[in-house]
């Protein structure tokens, strides 16, 4: 039988200049800078976004200016976010977004183009934003919102989710997600919305596409997955016996445990812990750190020699916690997809600009050979 590669394990889909990753070594780098040197520098987000779509980090007049286009996104048409509202307050907030993000692709006049492709790019990222936080203020029982002008995304995001100013240092946690989140090479969210706009599709439906394989609890799902679990164990002393009933009898998965790409530690894993340890973290999302805590030692013992380690998702819904965003409606991976949004588009935008082609696998047959259709009525 002719081999397949399952999960295109180790297939190689296009060429990027965006993103490296060294899953033996656990090294991630954007565009050459290796994220620990751009979360030390205290790097504003939308100098990572310029970064990723335009190839080179800005300088202020150059960030100025593509803050302005994002910041033109957040006053999206009523009828985008009524696409959210006039679902039930019980949804995904993920299935919001794409839900959204669907009625952009209906309505936005969007036409595949060297000379725009990068301002439709910047304008969905400040979209975004909106339809996120009025997707997370509609499960809470909220109005709809937009997002209003700031210095920084991650500010006016909180302001907007909160009706309230936010402290320093949950603007600078924020920040430090969206960065983490914002691009991975090709995951299964970007494979998909890659297919979509093979097609020649809009940008807006290759970001439903990748939303829709996000979601899942194998890919950006393990956010809210996670942190879940840790819920679901209720405390520090029950980690052990929980662990042996559900880990080491293999009914279920660690999830926030293991990647395709990365053997090792995944490096956003330890600086996503690093902020829950300084972030002051108090009632339950104190409890789910020591739960956390407990749990990697236990899942590094008996998974580290697979090559399986805690990833990006372990402590990323913890530090959510932290900054006032409730566990529920999978809100933690609705902020994931926040983020990669612009690692979607820039992957997008490089395919389709540089290295366009229809992608259309092949499967090997293995079901019957040639057989005589028999019609219905003559059928036993
Ligand atoms: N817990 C228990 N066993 C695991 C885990 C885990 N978290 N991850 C992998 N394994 C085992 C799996 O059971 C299998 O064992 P066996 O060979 O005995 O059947 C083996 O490792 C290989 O698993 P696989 O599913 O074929 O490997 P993969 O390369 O497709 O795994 C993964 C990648 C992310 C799907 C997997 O590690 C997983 O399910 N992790 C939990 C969910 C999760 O945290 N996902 C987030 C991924 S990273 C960030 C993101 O995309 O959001």
């Amino acid at each position: 039988m002719e081999s397949i590669s399952k999960g295109l394990e180790d297939v190689n889909i296009k060429w990027t200049k965006l993103t490296t990753i060294d899953g033996e070594k656990g090294i991630l780098r954007y565009s050459g800078y290796q994220i620990e040197d751009i979360i030390n520098a205290g790097a504003l987000a939308e100098e990572i976004q310029y970064l990723f779509l335009n190839g080179e980090l800005p300088n202020r007049s150059q960030l100025d200016l593509f803050r302005e286009k994002i910041e033109a996104g957040y006053d999206v048409p009523d009828y985008v976010l009524n696409a959210i509202t006039n679902l039930p307050r019980s949804s995904d907030v993920v299935a919001l977004q794409m839900n959204a993000i669907a009625a952009l692709a209906a309505t936005e006049p969007f036409k595949w183009d060297k000379a725009t492709n990068r301002d439709y790019a910047a304008k969905l990222i400040g979209q975004m934003a909106s339809i996120t936080a009025t997707g997370i203020r509609h499960v809470l029982g909220k109005e709809p919102v937009k997002l209003k002008s700031s210095d920084s995304l991650a500010r006016s995001f909180l302001s907007a989710v909160f009706d309230s100013e936010p402290s320093e240092r949950a603007v600078a946690a924020l920040n430090t997600a969206l960065i983490l989140y914002l691009d991975h090479e090709v995951p299964a969210s970007t494979t998909a919305g890659l297919v979509v706009v093979s097609t020649m599709a809009d940008m807006y439906s290759g970001v439903a596409g990748a939303l829709a394989a996000l979601k899942g609890p194998l890919h950006g799902g393990a956010a809210e997955a996670a942190a879940m679990q840790f819920k679901e164990i209720g405390s520090p002393d029950m980690v052990e016996s929980w662990f042996k009933e559900n880990i080491d009898s293999g009914k279920k998965r660690l999830m926030g445990f293991g990647h395709r790409v990365y053997k090792t530690y995944d490096p956003r894993a330890k600086i996503f812990k690093s902020i829950a340890e300084n972030i002051g973290l108090t009632g339950e999302a104190k409890n789910l750190y020591e739960i956390a805590t407990k749990l990697e030692k236990l899942g590094v013992n008996k998974f580290g020699p697979r090559g399986i380690y805690p990833n990006t998702d372990f402590y990323s819904g913890i530090v959510y916690m932290a900054l006032g965003f409730p566990l529920q409606n999978n809100i933690y991976t609705a902020l994931f997809a926040l983020s990669r949004v612009t690692g979607w588009t820039a992957h997008f935008i490089e395919y389709v600009e540089e290295q366009h082609r229809l992608i259309r696998p092949r499967a090997v047959y293995v079901g019957p050979q040639e057989r005589k259709y028999i019609p219905l009525q003559e059928r036993k």
